[in-house]
């Protein structure tokens, strides 16, 4: 039987999650208070799909953009729907009412999964008659391409809905994870988080400058972090594994940890300093056809990976 997953807010990352899951053969049922998002998503998606078929990415997109009802009205959206993606924007008090108007709506076995970056589901669910079905999955923009989901419930939610959670994105093709417990920023943005800090202080103190600082990601760290995690990446680094890497290499590490980047070095100074660096503001056509550069980059890296067996 066919699956129906309510996708809330047309913006950036709901219409992305639409084409996740029609992709993957379910009904999508996008809903959004503004009509023009509604329209704009709908030329979005369908430009979109065109494009990731010639990467091989979905075989028929006429067939995955059919599966794609844009529905006005919340109610009408969700009643019926399996799976429900909250998009809207990021502030408390929207997930708050959404998560009480989607517990009204939705079909009592129904899960209620929450995009937020970063209000864990704790601060908008507590009081819901379905707490136990909600939970954060916290995307990477833009999830059509990067695949990984950050799975994280409040105490309250209930294991199945973990359980079914982890089937539900492996089985559209994306990568789910396991937070086994609420903390600030999940896991994805406390690495990126503490790669940016870091960064942001060797630019601040004139070691490096910031396009250097960008190849060295480009060109050297992101490269292998394509294909392997920072933990199976030093594993290859030294002959008897990580323990042996350890025993090498952690006195720098060591010290390096004790004398973290400070909270200022996100002060103005450094983030002019960079911009600069950058270049003057991309217009609004440029950033565009900037993020469409990357996107097309991006679907033929995926492509290349979905065509390598993980080495086990
Ligand atoms: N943009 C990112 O990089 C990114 C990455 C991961 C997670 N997220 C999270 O995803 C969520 C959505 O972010 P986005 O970037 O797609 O935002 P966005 O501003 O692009 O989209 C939000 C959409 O919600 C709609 N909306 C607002 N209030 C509404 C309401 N009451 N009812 C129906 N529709 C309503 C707006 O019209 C808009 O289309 C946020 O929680 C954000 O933190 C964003």
């Amino acid at each position: 039987m066919e699956k129906t997953i309510a996708v809330v807010g047309a913006g950036l990352i709901g219409r992305a999650w639409a084409m996740v899951f029609a992709r993957a053969g379910w009904r999508v049922r996008l809903t959004d208070h503004a009509a023009s998002q509604l329209d704009a998503a709908r030329a979005f998606m369908a430009a979109s799909l065109e494009e990731q078929a010639a990467f091989g990415l979905t075989a028929d997109p006429a067939d995955a953009l059919s599966r794609i009802d844009c529905v006005p009205d919340l109610e009408a959206a969700v009643a019926k729907a399996a799976w429900v993606q909250e998009n809207l924007p990021e502030t408390e008090a929207v997930k708050r009412e959404v998560f009480a108007a989607l517990d009204r709506c939705a079909a009592p076995d129904a899960v209620l999964a929450s995009s937020t970056s970063a209000i864990p589901a704790s601060r908008f669910t507590e009081g819901l008659p379905g707490r136990a079905r909600c939970l954060v999955a916290h995307p990477v923009n833009p999830p059509l391409l990067v695949p990984i989901v950050e799975l994280c419930g409040p105490p309250w939610t209930a294991p199945a809905a973990i359980a079914r959670a982890l089937a539900v994105y492996a089985e559209v093709g994306q990568v789910p994870i396991v937070v086994r417990r609420e903390l600030d920023g999940f896991i994805l943005n406390r690495l990126q988080g503490a790669l940016l800090s870091e960064a942001m202080r060797l630019v601040g103190e004139g070691y490096v400058s910031p396009d250097d600082l960008d190849k060295t990601i480009r060109d050297g760290l992101g490269l292998r972090w394509a294909f392997l995690g920072p933990f199976a990446t030093i594993e290859l680094n030294a002959p008897g594994g990580v323990v042996d890497y350890c025993a090498r290499y952690s006195d720098f590490f060591r010290r390096l940890a004790a004398d973290p980047p400070r909270p200022d070095v996100w002060e103005g100074v450094n983030a002019a300093r960079v911009g600069e660096a950058l270049g003057p503001l991309l217009s609004q056509d440029e950033r565009e056809a900037r993020t469409r550069w990357r996107d097309r980059r991006l679907m033929a890296l995926i492509a290349h990976k979905r065509q390598q067996p993980d080495f086990k």
